[in-house]
This record gives C-alpha cells, structure tokens and sequence, in this order.
C-alpha cells in the first residue's frame, strides 16, 4: 500500500535526515541481468533494505532508479531543495559518459559514496574510468549489493554526527 501524502509528510518532518540513492540505467533489470555479474537481488529488494536501515535511525531513505541521464541529473538538482544530506550513488553506464551527472552532482555539493555492484577495474577497459571517482567521497566497488549497505552505513554515521 502506498504511504498516504500526509503520512508522508509526517515521516520528512520526523525524520533526523534524508538520504537519495541513485540508481542509473538498466539496473531496473537487476535480479535477471547478467546475475553472475551483477547477482540475483532485485533493486525493489535492495531498496527495501536500505529504506529499512535508514528508518531504524530515523533517516529517510529515497530511492529513484532512470534510465535517463535528464531524470537523473533533474533528481540531483531535486534533492538540494528537498534537503537530502548524502547521495549513494551508481550511475551505471553514465559512470564512463556523463560530464551532466558529474556536474550536477558538484553543483548540489551534497556528499556522496559511488557503488558499483561489480569490479569494474576486472572488466573491459572502458569501465576503468569514472566520472565521478575524484569528485565522491569514496568509491566502493566489487561488492555486489553488499556496496550498498556499506555506502548507506557510511552516510548514516555521518548524518548522526552532524
Ligand atoms: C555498474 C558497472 C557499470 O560499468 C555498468 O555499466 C552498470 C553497472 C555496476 O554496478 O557494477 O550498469 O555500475
């Protein structure tokens, strides 16, 4: 059941704070695509379990999948007027391409963690480099969704020392 826009409103203003979880194009398919790459969970799951940690502290966990860079970068601009503290972010393939998702991402100066469910310094060559590696606080990759959670943990305690 979806959570009525007052109960909505009531969880943003008892919540201790707000984290975005940015997920690029194609990991809508996660669960069936390419699991031995990228595992068997399906994003639904992983944002189930983040959302679940962050209000066992009190933090609202927002969660926004696209598979366009203008709905993405559109979200970042989104969260500094929405007050989101910390971003955990995968760009997916815009991690190799995207100088808009990049500067977005400055221009809001919200901190944040780039996750890579795989390795992608073990892949094709293309995947070496990222747009984002040098502007994040840290990258985590290689993981699986495990990436995630660690991410998450890294933003919760940074919000709680506020
Ligand atoms: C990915 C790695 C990217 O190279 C790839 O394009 C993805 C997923 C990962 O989570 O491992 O779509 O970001």
């Amino acid at each position: 059941m979806r959570p009525t826009r007052a109960k909505m409103r009531r969880t943003r203003k008892n919540s201790k704070g707000a984290i975005l979880v940015l997920h690029g194009p194609n990991l809508n398919l996660l669960g069936t695509r390419e699991p031995k790459i990228y595992g068997r969970e399906t994003l639904a799951e992983i944002n189930a379990r983040l959302q679940a940690a962050g209000r066992r502290q009190g933090v609202e966990v927002r969660c926004f999948q696209s598979n366009a860079e203008g709905g993405l970068v559109d979200r970042v601009q989104a969260a500094r007027t929405e007050g989101v503290h910390f971003i955990v972010a995968n760009p997916a393939a815009y991690t190799h391409t995207s100088v808009a998702l990049r500067d977005a991402l400055s221009a809001v100066s919200i901190p944040f963690i780039e996750v890579h469910l795989s390795n992608i310094h073990a892949r094709e060559a293309f995947r070496r480099h990222s747009y984002f590696s040098d502007i994040a606080l840290g990258t985590i990759c290689g993981l699986g969704s495990r990436g995630y959670d660690l991410a998450l943990g890294i933003a919760l305690e940074r919000i709680a020392g506020r």
